[in-house]
């Protein structure tokens, strides 16, 4: 039984380092257009979102490690499928207001930042004085 044991082990072990060679891209496009808010609010979204929602993503050093960096990359993807600040200034203002609409959403149910992000990142957690900057700019013109 010990022996099974110690073989499961090193399996695991040499899974674990062999899934260490499959490659992710950890990517950071060229900013083109990035938001132009008032300083007040691009700080908030800098320190609280940009991970998920620019191409300026600070990856951290757990992000090399397979297979928590799969499930980062991916995360990193989708965020900027739905919302990239590098990219606001492109997009035509019905979409810049409808996604005013879906931060305000995602603010009052305190669904983003996610928990699992404000773990790692304490500080990106949203104070009540910075969500009402947001909100403030959100319903703005
Ligand atoms: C850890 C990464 C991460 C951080 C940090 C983060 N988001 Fe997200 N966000 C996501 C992901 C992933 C999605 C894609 C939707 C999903 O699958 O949940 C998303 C989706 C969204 C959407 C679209 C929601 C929809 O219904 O389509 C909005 C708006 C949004 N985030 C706003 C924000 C704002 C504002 C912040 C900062 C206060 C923020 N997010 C911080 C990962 C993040």
């Amino acid at each position: 039984m010990k022996r099974v044991k110690r073989i499961i082990f090193l399996l695991l072990i040499i899974a674990f380092i062999g899934i260490q060679f499959i490659e992710v891209e950890r990517a950071n496009p060229p900013v083109t257009a990035d938001i132009n808010a008032p300083t007040e609010v691009k700080n908030i979204f800098k320190s609280s979102c940009y991970d998920c929602h620019s191409n300026e993503t600070v990856w951290p050093w757990y992000s090399k490690i397979a297979p928590i960096s799969w499930l980062i990359v991916k995360d990193v993807m989708d965020g900027r499928k739905d919302l990239n600040f590098s990219e606001w200034e492109k997009l035509y203002s019905d979409n810049r207001n409808k996604l005013k609409k879906e931060i305000l959403e995602q603010i009052n149910k305190d669904e983003m930042p996610p928990s699992f992000y404000t773990i790692m990142h304490p500080s990106a957690k949203l104070e009540l004085i910075q969500i009402n900057i947001i909100k403030k700019w959100a319903i703005s013109d």
